[in-house]
């Protein structure tokens, strides 16, 4: 937990190709500066394509031995020290034809360990999109499963439309929101509460117990059993809502007994 006076560390991942001039730098500037009215803050951008990191060949290494076997770790691995040592995370991403960035998404791909092997809980993390008219939803959903997924707790969203951005009425809108943002941000920093998981996050848990269960000899599988949570319901001791326990452990019993009968179809 923070003391209120404590210097936050923010690592900011942004995932425009146009790095200091896009709207997704600018619209999580306006969050940084409301922030550091209420509190000090250190922030840290990424400029994802400064990275150049190649396509994830998917070798799928990180799954079975480990994200230092990843073929790319040199570029990857300081990034993800950095992450883990950061109080919280802001993902942000351009929408371009309706969906995340290639640079987005190739980023995360990248992290898909920390999907399979999540280890950021306590930490919180804001997700932002960028359309110059709209797709917002889609992309936002994304980068909050994407975090939620890693452990985090998203806190909150901001799609902005980077076409009204010169107008001062929606500026003034977007600091608004920036405002609130920042107060929510840094209020449950500061508490360092674990978040209570939804339904969907108790279903994720689910999907990657029966997944994680069928990868013996793999690093993920050892994580799972070190950490007993092959016989939990959730990650964490968070507080669970009893009826979404109930209903999550319901269909992932049927699941896994309907992948175990093998009477999977191909999805249409
Ligand atoms: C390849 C490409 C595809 C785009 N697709 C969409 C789109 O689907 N919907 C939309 O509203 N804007 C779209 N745009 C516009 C961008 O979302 C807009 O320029 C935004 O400001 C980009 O974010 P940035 O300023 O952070 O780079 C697209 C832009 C590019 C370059």
């Amino acid at each position: 937990m923070a003391a209120p006076m404590d210097s936050l560390n923010i690592l900011v991942l942004v995932g425009s190709p146009r790095n200091e001039e896009s709207w997704t730098y600018k619209g999580i500037r306006i969050i940084e500066e409301k922030m550091r009215e209420i509190q000090p803050v250190n922030f840290e951008y990424i400029f994802v394509q400064r990275l150049n990191v190649p396509f994830c060949d998917g070798c799928l290494k990180c799954i079975s031995v480990g994200e230092t076997a990843c073929p790319d770790y040199a570029t990857i691995g300081p990034i993800a020290e950095k992450m883990k040592k950061a109080d919280s995370l802001i993902l942000g991403s351009p929408i371009h034809t309706f969906n995340i960035t290639g640079l987005m998404k190739n980023f995360v791909e990248y992290f898909m360990y920390q999907r399979n092997r999540p280890t950021f809980f306590g930490k919180k993390a804001v997700v932002t999109a960028t359309a110059s008219g709209g797709g917002h939803t889609v992309v936002l959903d994304f980068l909050e499963q994407t975090a939620n997924a890693w452990g985090c707790d998203v806190v909150s969203r901001m799609g902005i439309s980077s076409a009204q951005m010169h107008k001062p009425h929606y500026l003034e809108e977007v600091n608004l929101v920036a405002e609130e943002i920042a107060k929510t941000f840094i209020e449950k920093i500061n508490k360092g509460e674990l978040g209570s998981p939804k339904f969907r996050h108790l279903m994720n848990f689910r999907a990657m117990q029966n997944m994680s269960r069928n990868q013996k000899d793999t690093i993920n599988f050892r994580y799972w059993e070190e950490r007993n949570w092959f016989d939990a319901e959730y990650y964490t001791d968070a507080r669970i809502n009893p009826f979404a326990r109930m209903m999550a452990g319901y269909i992932a019993h049927k699941m896994r007994k309907g992948v175990r009968k093998g009477n999977q179809k191909p999805y249409r």
